[in-house]
């Protein structure tokens, strides 16, 4: 069945109903597998009786000066066939001026925004300022709209996902939040729609970010958290197209590396195309 494409909070609130679980996977489009994998997971979470809402906004006030929202794919009509194949019963796309009013997205000083505390200045906090508090402040206000029971994130945005459960848990908002593992391509590239910027030389090497986090995962077991990130750095030395921004191993909080589970990140810049992956590790004392 072909989901329903909707524009304003009317129409949402009416198409939505009352009475029946739902689950939101929130979008900025330009769908692809790993955002199928959600919708998916949100279908099995709320049953048939459920509804499943996919929001699909390519969010101003998250992107820098200088960022790619301007060449940020937009593909509504591919979105609604992959949201509908994959089982969602609705399709929130609203306008920038739905979502910000009469507000100016490039002048925000005198808004009301979400601000993401201390987590958000790290990693890529630091790198791209201003970004998280865009990204929680269209979530609040997407969830206030779709009053979801479950929302899925990507784990792909690691520190994204942790940032919206300590927002929820902060602002109280009435919702578990579902993090889902991260799909990647056969060769181990996560799945992103900015992949589709890539040249095909650039392509070629992008999985050696996810081979890159898989060797400081495995060296960190053994020897440690500095022996990791060095032997993930050095996998990414081998290629000059590679501008590593960070590789770090954290706790699963993104706080300081200590023995027991952990996190490697990395995020780096391939021409103008910025990627970001990550995976769970275990940590061994340092040797
Ligand atoms: O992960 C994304 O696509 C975006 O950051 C989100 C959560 C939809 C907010 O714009």
């Amino acid at each position: 069945m072909t989901a329903q494409l909707v524009s304003t909070a009317a129409e949402l609130a009416a198409a939505r109903g009352a009475g029946r679980a739902v689950a939101v996977v929130m979008t900025m489009g330009a769908l692809h597998e790993g955002h199928a994998t959600l919708i998916r997971r949100a279908r099995e979470i709320v049953g048939r009786a459920g509804c499943v809402i996919v929001t699909d906004f390519v969010n101003p006030t998250q992107f820098g000066a200088g960022e790619d929202f301007d060449r940020y794919p937009r593909t509504l009509d591919h979105d609604l066939q992959v949201s509908s194949i994959a089982g969602a019963d609705l399709v929130y796309a609203p306008s920038v001026e739905e979502m910000y009013g009469t507000v100016r997205v490039d002048d925000l000083d005198g808004d009301v925004m979400v601000e993401p505390g201390r987590l958000g200045t790290i990693l890529e906090g630091a790198s791209r300022p201003g970004h998280f508090r865009g990204m929680l402040t269209i979530v609040a206000k997407l969830l206030h709209l779709t009053a979801p029971d479950h929302a899925l994130f990507g784990e792909k945005d690691y520190q994204q996902l942790a940032l919206i459960r300590a927002m929820v848990a902060s602002l109280r908002f009435p919702v578990e939040v579902v993090g889902v593992p991260t799909v990647r391509e056969d060769d181990g590239l996560a799945l992103s729609s900015r992949n589709r910027f890539l040249t095909r030389e650039q392509r070629a090497i992008a999985a050696e970010l996810a081979r890159a986090i898989q060797v400081a995962a495995e060296v960190a077991a053994y020897d440690g958290p500095l022996a990791g990130e060095r032997a993930g750095r050095a996998v990414l030395a081998a290629h000059a197209q590679i501008q590593v921004d960070y590789l770090v191993i954290t706790d699963p909080q993104l706080g300081p590396a200590v023995p027991g589970p952990g996190r490697v990140l990395v995020a780096a810049r391939l021409g103008e195309t910025r990627l970001i992956d990550n995976l769970p590790c275990s940590i061994g004392p340092a040797s």
